[in-house]
């Protein structure tokens, strides 16, 4: 075959590999192919020397040509590869801005705390100041200031998680009543929202960890009737204007007289179920007069000053407000539960 022939099918045969290479390995086996050391384009020339003296020039000039279209074939080659290697590229890491953004999964407050929040928020607009102590209490915080006499069935092991002799975790709190009048005068408007500890047994309206509100004023010329009204306009906040307010004599070492505090009961709407036993009202606390024993023992003038405080369970006040009859419910962590508020 002449030389010219063999350059066109060289030239087309090259062609059409390196157009049809889709990666730069197979573009770079080709380019060695072709126009490497030991290539095809190396052996027709090397076939020029035995050519006659004057078919040489033009034959250089013929292979020169192919190894510069080819040279120049496979440069193009290569920077389209790139281009679209560099094009796959962004299109991965393209952002599709026309996708529907995912909604966070959001929570929303325990009704437990919710509850506890209006409570608080209540009493706050009644010129009430929020007060906080420790869950972890001394014996003379917990009984002895309050008032509790030496053998009182409170303090004994069945009834308190004792961490010590002397430390326990407090079950009530009305040991803050304490702490802050220690370190303030009066006049004291406080309300105390916070944790107890009791060895109950656990059943729909007890738990052993609870919590109290615990609510104490004291100033000068405070009476029983202030106490009433307090929490009269604290349960119609709540409750709206059909609840009632069911005061009972009762016994509490630290306030004297004492009163049970029971609300109309919002499961029956007061007309006496299984949850308030049958009477319509459920229990949600104690309260009554400071006893001046307790204002005496931190250094309180007993003919100047009165009070009142009260108690009330702030997982009575979830039970009656969402209608629930299990306090048990509030704690177990169920979605499908919770979800619910
Ligand atoms: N601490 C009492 C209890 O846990 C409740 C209580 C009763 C609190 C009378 C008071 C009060 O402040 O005056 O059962």
């Amino acid at each position: 075959m002449e030389l010219e022939d063999r350059v066109k099918q060289i030239q087309q045969e090259a062609q059409e590999a390196i157009l049809a290479a889709t990666d730069l390995q197979t573009l770079e086996d080709l380019r060695v192919k072709y126009l490497g050391r030991n290539s095809i384009l190396r052996q027709e020339y090397s076939r020029i020397g035995s050519l006659p003296e004057e078919d040489r020039p033009l034959a250089g000039q013929v292979l020169s040509k192919l190894s510069n279209a080819l040279q120049k074939l496979c440069e193009g080659r290569k920077s389209a590869l790139l281009q679209q290697a560099e094009q796959q590229k962004l299109q991965a890491q393209a952002l599709d801005v026309t996708l529907p953004g995912r909604i966070p999964r959001a929570g929303h407050q325990h009704p437990l705390l919710a509850t506890l929040d209006e409570m608080v928020e209540i009493f706050l607009g009644l010129g009430f100041i929020v007060a906080e102590g420790p869950e972890v209490e001394d014996y003379y915080h917990s009984f002895e200031a309050l008032n509790y006499p030496e053998y009182h069935p409170a303090m004994d092991e069945q009834d308190t998680f004792y961490v010590s002799d002397d430390v326990l975790l407090r079950s009530q709190t009305s040991t803050v009543q304490i702490r802050y009048m220690e370190t303030h005068e009066p006049p004291v408007q406080i309300i105390v929202p916070g944790r107890c500890y009791r060895r109950d047994t656990v059943d729909a309206t007890h738990g052993h960890t609870f919590n109290q509100l615990e609510g104490l004023l004291v100033d000068e010329g405070v009476t029983f009737a202030d106490l009433k009204g307090t929490l009269e306009i604290f349960a119609r906040e709540v409750f709206g204007d059909r609840c009632h307010v069911r005061f009972r004599p009762d016994f509490f070492p630290f306030t004297e007289p004492s009163a049970e505090i029971a609300l109309t009961c919002t499961l029956c709407d007061g007309q006496g179920c299984r949850v308030c036993s049958g009477t319509g009202y459920l229990e949600v606390g104690g309260s009554g007069q400071v006893d001046p024993n307790v204002l005496a023992g931190v250094g309180y003038d007993t003919e100047k000053y009165t009070g009142f405080a009260f108690g009330v369970g702030i997982e009575r006040f979830a039970m009656l407000r969402h209608s629930i009859a299990d306090l048990r419910l509030f704690y177990s962590g169920d979605m499908r539960f919770l979800e619910q508020f």
